[in-house]
């Protein structure tokens, strides 16, 4: 499935995106809070993995692409977590520092979140932040995404961000995403 918003398309990854998102998780700033830059080796696993969950049918990760240009900077989409135990399904997000603080995360993540509850029926969503970053905290909180716990994830602290099926019926789904 595609998704479309003002600014950006959502489409599922495909092999030939290696290149491109490789050159993305080798950037530090890209890879900002998670255990850093990636060689295109780890990326070529992780893109394997987001491949595998689509083809599987399960929720997955989406390239971003800017419209205007058609070029790909970042993903925006889903990750299979566990959390205190719990398994869990992430909205998770990262883009390319030259589109930082236009708003395009918050825009990919409202498309992501109504995208979970309207298109896959999701009971709940969750993120996974670090205290530190700030800009993402504003993304979920923009997203009327609340702060569920805080917790300790692969040895971080870490703020749990959640919403479920419930919430977002009665408060967010008539809401567009800007
Ligand atoms: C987190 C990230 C995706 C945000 O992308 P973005 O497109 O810049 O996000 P938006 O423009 O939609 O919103 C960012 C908000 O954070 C605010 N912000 C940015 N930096 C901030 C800072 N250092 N302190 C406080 N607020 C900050 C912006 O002002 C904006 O809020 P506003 O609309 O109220 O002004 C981007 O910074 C990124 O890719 N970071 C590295 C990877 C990462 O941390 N991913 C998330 C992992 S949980």
């Amino acid at each position: 499935m595609i998704l479309q918003t003002a600014r950006l398309i959502l489409r599922p990854f495909a092999e030939s995106d290696l290149d491109r998102i490789g050159e993305l998780m080798a950037n530090e700033e890209f890879m900002k809070f998670s255990m850093g830059p990636m060689t295109r080796q780890q990326t070529a696993t992780f893109l394997q993995k987001v491949l595998l969950w689509s083809q599987a049918g399960l929720p997955s990760q989406f390239a971003v692409i800017e419209r205007e240009t058609g070029s790909l900077i970042g993903y925006c989409g889903f990750l299979h977590q566990e959390v205190d135990g719990a398994k869990e399904i992430e909205i998770g997000y990262r883009l390319h520092p030259d589109f930082w603080n236009r708003g395009l995360a918050t825009e990919a993540a409202c498309a992501i979140r109504d995208h979970a509850f309207r298109d896959l029926q999701l009971e709940r969503v969750i993120s996974l932040i670090h205290p530190d970053n700030h800009a993402s905290r504003r993304v979920m909180e923009k997203n009327g995404m609340t702060i569920e716990k805080r917790t300790t994830f692969r040895g971080f602290p870490t703020i749990v961000f959640s919403m479920n099926q419930e919430t977002w019926q009665r408060q967010v789904r008539s809401a567009t995403c800007r």
